[in-house]
């Protein structure tokens, strides 16, 4: 099915964006060596643009977390599809997404990692998506706000699709 795409974030404002919280986490984390943590696969052209804004020293890992399958309805359990590489027990931990829609995905891997015995676990998410959240989620940087809608692009997909946009998108007509 081909979608009408209409652009809710150009690539400027994203890159721009980008740059700012890098600074910020530059300032926040410099003793700190955090531990950013990316969650896939929708936070990895964010993830991989904002370390490269990074000059402080940090280790990078990667979770692949399911909450949602191919269809756009969150199930409201997190399973891990694929674990970190590194203990993150001690760690400043940085979680790094794309977008927090119900919260339900993010704050059950929080308490995960809690569990593990981090020493600091924040959030930097790129999209805040406030309609259909349950969960509070305590957001230290974040990109943008948007009320509502399905989005794409810049690591987001719609059945694997359009996560190489340079920029997001929302489905023009949904
Ligand atoms: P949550 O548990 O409802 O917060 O779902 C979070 C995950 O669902 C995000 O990390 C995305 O992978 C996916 N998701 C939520 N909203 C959107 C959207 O508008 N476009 C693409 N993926 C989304
Ligand atoms: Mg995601």
């Amino acid at each position: 099915m081909e979608h009408r795409l209409k652009i809710v974030i150009k690539e400027e404002s994203i890159k721009k964006r980008v740059k700012e919280i890098a600074s910020q986490i530059n300032r926040d984390y410099s003793d700190k060596n955090p531990l950013i943590i990316c969650i896939l696969k929708g936070g990895f052209i964010f993830c991989a643009d904002l370390v490269r804004e990074l000059t402080i020293p940090h280790s990078i890992d990667f979770v692949k977390l399911s909450s949602y399958g191919l269809e756009k309805i969150s199930k409201g359990t997190v399973k891990v599809l694929s674990d970190l590489s590194f203990s993150p027990q001690n760690r400043h931990v940085l979680i790094v997404e794309d977008i927090i829609d119900t919260g339900i995905t993010l704050s059950a891997y929080i308490e995960d990692l809690k569990k593990m015995g981090v020493e600091s676990v924040d959030v930097c998410v790129l999209i805040d998506k406030l309609e259909r959240r349950e969960v509070d989620i305590p957001i230290k940087y974040r990109g943008f706000t948007v009320e509502k809608g399905f989005l794409v692009g810049y690591g987001m997909d719609c059945g694997e699709r359009y996560r190489n946009l340079k920029g997001i998108y929302e489905f023009e007509g949904d």
